[in-house]
């Protein structure tokens, strides 16, 4: 399916929100493409009854739409709570999805802070995203990790390609492994939040995996840690963001609250929210419009 042609002839007929729903994407990507302001992209899917999945960037939804794998290379490090804050904290302007992939844990960190039922999940998906996940805030949803064994690798790049219709960012929260399911999920998106504290192996082995995604806008976050000379060497590619240690954050999770945007974390996580926006527009703008 040519999906610009598709517009282009249903909006003969229908206006902007009707073609946005009949065609399954959002409704200013409509706009962008009657306006000839979008790159379309359609990636075949593995699974031979399944249709394409189109990728649709333009100006106004890939400003807004991001996937943000938050991703480590040690276990314990707060990549859980960085997800959560910044899911909590976009969501205050921009429709989010926060996705666990900790799959094999028995139920991810998220669905015990949040407190979360045991059901829906992950695991239920078929093709009706929105019967999964829970709302957990006003724009702010939840697809938690079920307690299953393996292998959701095709799963995981079809909600990610669905999710990407419903919400402005996705946000994943990746398990400390470097399997086919991670790498799928760090394949999908077009940001990564690196978090890490200071310790030496952990420092190589993410410098290690974040050279293999050079293309992607990516944030090192340095979580209750100041980075030594030698670890910040590894990252002089890349923002940082220093989130500091915050002593209120496990008693907030313990009553499962969501820490207030005035506590020394969230505004941590609100240096990393700024850092992805300015970085991603003039990304953005660039490749559409060539600019330099
Ligand atoms: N900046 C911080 N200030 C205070 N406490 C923090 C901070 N970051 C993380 N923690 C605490 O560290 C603990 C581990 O955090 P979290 O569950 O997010 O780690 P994780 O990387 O997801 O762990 P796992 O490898 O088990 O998935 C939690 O108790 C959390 O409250
Ligand atoms: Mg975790």
């Amino acid at each position: 399916m040519d999906i610009i042609k598709k517009v282009h002839e249903l909006s003969q007929y229908l206006d902007n929100d009707a073609i946005a729903s009949a065609l399954k994407i959002p409704e200013e990507t409509v706009v962008d493409i009657l306006e000839g302001k979008a790159n379309v992209e359609q990636i075949q899917t593995q699974e031979n009854d399944s249709a394409p999945v189109i990728h649709v960037n333009s100006v106004k939804t890939a400003y807004r739409q991001k996937i943000i794998s938050v991703m480590r290379a040690k276990g314990g490090v707060g990549c859980s709570v960085i997800s959560l804050g910044l899911s909590y904290h976009l969501s205050k302007e921009i429709k989010v999805l926060l996705i666990d992939l900790n799959l094999t844990n028995g139920g991810g960190d998220l669905s015990f802070y949040l407190n979360l039922p045991d059901y829906p999940h992950l695991g239920v998906y078929k093709d009706n995203l929105l019967n999964c996940v829970i709302p957990v805030e006003l724009n702010f949803d939840v697809l938690q990790a079920p307690n299953m064994t393996d292998n959701e690798k095709q799963k995981v790049s079809q909600i990610i390609n669905h999710a990407r219709q419903d919400y402005d960012a996705i946000v994943i929260d990746l398990p400390n492994r470097d399997d086919d399911l991670v790498m799928t999920a760090l394949e999908c998106s077009n940001t990564l939040v690196a978090v890490t504290s200071d310790t030496a192996l952990e420092i190589v082995r993410l410098a290690t995996i974040l050279s293999q995604y050079q293309q992607k806008n990516i944030i090192v976050t340095a979580n209750a840690c100041n980075l030594s000379g030698d670890a910040k060497e590894y990252f002089t590619n890349y923002e940082t963001v220093k989130i500091e240690h915050d002593n209120s954050l496990s008693k907030i999770l313990d009553r499962c609250d969501l820490p207030g945007e005035k506590t020394i974390f969230m505004r941590g996580i609100k240096q990393v929210g700024d850092l992805l926006f300015e970085r991603k527009q003039k990304g953005i703008l660039k490749s559409i419009f060539g600019g330099s």
